[in-house]
Formats: C-alpha cells, sequence, structure tokens
C-alpha cells in the first residue's frame, strides 16, 4: 500500500507530524502543497493528479478552518485513483470547522473524507494575547500526547478505518449564536481580509537584509529590494508566518491598521524546535521531501 500525505506548514508542526507518519509508514510519499501550488502557476494552472488509493492531508489550523493554501489546492487535486482519504489538523487549541469545508470540496469528485484527526501543539500566532514561547516542560508534555495520537492514526490509516475527531476547543463566548458571528467573523478575516491588506507585514529597523524572509516565503511573495524585504502586492500571501517565525533577528512584525500598532513586538517567535529554514526552502521547491534533512 502506498500512502501519499500532502502537507502544508508554516513553522513545521504539520511538517513534523507528516514526518513522523512517514517514519513508521514505509514508502509514503511525502509531497509538500507550496511546490505544487508554485508548479502549478508555472504551467498555467494545470490540475494536479494524485496517484495512489491511499491519500492524506496534514495542515495547521487557520482562523478556525483551513489555509487558504489548502483549499485552493484541494480545488485542483484529481481523485480519481483514491479509495480512502484523510486528513490531520494541528493547531493551538480553537475550535476546528475546516473538515466539512475539505467534504464539500471532495463530494464535487463523488469523494469524501474516511478519517479526519485533530493534534493539538504549539501556537506559532506571535500576535495573539495568549502566544508564549512554550517551555521545554511544555513543549515534552504536547510531544507526549502527540505521540499518543499519532499511535491512533497509524493504526487508524493502515487498517483504512473510519475515525472522526471531535473537532471543539477554545470557543469565543458562552453564547452559541455569538461564537458562530465572531466565528465566521474570524473565519472571513484569516481568508479575504489579511491577505489582501497593504501593509500587514512589514521589517523594522532590526533587519539586516539577510534574504531568509525571501528563501522561505512559501507564495514567493517576498523579494528582497535594496537589502529590505519587499510584499509584492500582485502575488497571494498564504498568511503561513513562516517570514514572521523564520527571521532571525525578529525584525518582522505585523501592523493592525485597526488598532494603528504592532502586536508582535518583545513577543518572541515559534518555529518547531526540528524544523529549519532549509525544510521550509524544501517545502516550496521539491517535489518530495526526505525522510530528514
Ligand atoms: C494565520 C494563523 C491563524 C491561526 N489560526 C488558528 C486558529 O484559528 N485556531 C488554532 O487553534 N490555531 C490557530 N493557529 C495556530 C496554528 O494552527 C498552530 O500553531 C499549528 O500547529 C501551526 O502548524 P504549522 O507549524 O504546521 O504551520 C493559527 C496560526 C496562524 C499563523
Ligand atoms: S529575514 Fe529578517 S533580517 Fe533577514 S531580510 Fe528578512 S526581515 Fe530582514
Ligand atoms: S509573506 Fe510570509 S506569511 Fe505570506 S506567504 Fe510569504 S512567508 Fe507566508
Amino acid at each position: 500500500m502506498v500512502v501519499e500525505i500532502y502537507y502544508f506548514s508554516g513553522t513545521g508542526n504539520s511538517l513534523y507530524i507528516a514526518r513522523e507518519l512517514q517514519n513508521r509508514i514505509p514508502g509514503l510519499r511525502l509531497i509538500p502543497i507550496a511546490a505544487l501550488l508554485n508548479k502549478r502557476l508555472n504551467e498555467r494552472n494545470k490540475n494536479i493528479e494524485s496517484t495512489s488509493e491511499t491519500i492524506g492531508f496534514v495542515f495547521p489550523c487557520h482562523g478556525l478552518t483551513i489555509p487558504i493554501s489548502v483549499k485552493k489546492f484541494l480545488k485542483s487535486l484529481d481523485l480519481t485513483s483514491s479509495k480512502y482519504l484523510f486528513a490531520i489538523a494541528t493547531r493551538g487549541g480553537s475550535i476546528f470547522r475546516g473538515f466539512s469545508t475539505i467534504d464539500k470540496i471532495l463530494n464535487k469528485q463523488g469523494k469524501n473524507l474516511d478519517a479526519s484527526f485533530i493534534i493539538n501543539m504549539a501556537l506559532n500566532d506571535p500576535k495573539l494575547k495568549s502566544f508564549t514561547i512554550p517551555t521545554s516542560e511544555e513543549l515534552d508534555a504536547i510531544e507526549k500526547k502527540v505521540q499518543e495520537k499519532l499511535i491512533l492514526i497509524h493504526e487508524t490509516i493502515i487498517n483504512h478505518e473510519t475515525y472522526h475527531d471531535n473537532t471543539s476547543g477554545v470557543t469565543f463566548s458562552r453564547f452559541n449564536s455569538l461564537n458562530y458571528i465572531l466565528e465566521r467573523l474570524v473565519t472571513f478575516t484569516v481568508h479575504h481580509v489579511a491577505p489582501k491588506v497593504k501593509k500587514y507585514f512589514y521589517a523594522d529597523s532590526k533587519c539586516t537584509g539577510c534574504g531568509t524572509c525571501e528563501k522561505v516565503c512559501l507564495s514567493q511573495k517576498i523579494t528582497i529590494v535594496n537589502d529590505k524585504p519587499l510584499w509584492q502586492r500582485n502575488v497571494d500571501c498564504y498568511l503561513c508566518y513562516t517570514c514572521l517565525n523564520y527571521c532571525p533577528t525578529h525584525a518582522i512584525q505585523i501592523y493592525s491598521k485597526f488598532y494603528m500598532k504592532s502586536f508582535t513586538k518583545e513577543k518572541g517567535r515559534y518555529p518547531h524546535p526540528y524544523a529549519g529554514v532549509k525544510d521550509m526552502i524544501i517545502q516550496k521547491s521539491n517535489e518530495y521531501t526526505p525522510r530528514s534533512l
């Protein structure tokens, strides 16, 4: 049985999960969504064909649902070969509404998710009040639960079982109707407003012009001009926060037009301990991702 996993990962959490499954399932192919989307642009939007019967998707939760990049990718994926489909969302801890969105896209090809899993991991969004750099004890506690969950995921996948995780998590308020409105607002902001804001990211005076942000940017939105990053308006942003979290001097900030200030200064940054700059570069350029670098 050849298993294909298509993954997207801004700071390595989802990549770590995908790699752990690659270590457990012989012959598993790890395919980066960012590279496929970039290739698709170069090939004038040709559809992406999957070749395996067992296919999985691993990605982070963004704005309570799937990332924009994953949505775009799923819409262009030809799943004729598939017989068993699964999805794994890594998240910081909120409610997750993305599996039904995936099913809606898959239903158009007469398919649906056979299994869906949620994994709680460290938060990689420094603009949030709740963001802190996890201590080694906190990372160990996360890792322990991750390993337990991986046993379940592995068993379920190799036996082609049906399984659907409970997707509830931290919500905004005690009132269902208010939650519904706020949740829609968050998803709308992350998917439609933030990627189009003119000055969402900027580099402050700590920028040394090293070019790392351009190298890791998963959508190729960043280009270095006069030793400073430029977020090009005509290129989509995936809101992966790879640039923000991998800048070696923490010079990249998020500017809130609404509050007219930055929420990311003095906040520290989070990349997964096993995911480096090289992993991000491979993710956007190579067709397959090796076991480890
Ligand atoms: C733009 C953005 C939005 C996010 N939204 C949520 C969210 O709604 N709920 C949640 O639990 N975590 C959220 N997170 C945190 C990530 O889902 C979580 O840290 C994930 O494990 C990161 O995986 P990655 O390193 O593979 O990108 C968000 C992160 C980013 C960058
Ligand atoms: S990674 Fe940071 S320091 Fe390097 S060019 Fe980009 S913003 Fe400047
Ligand atoms: S600009 Fe930053 S957040 Fe947007 S796609 Fe590039 S690396 Fe990701």
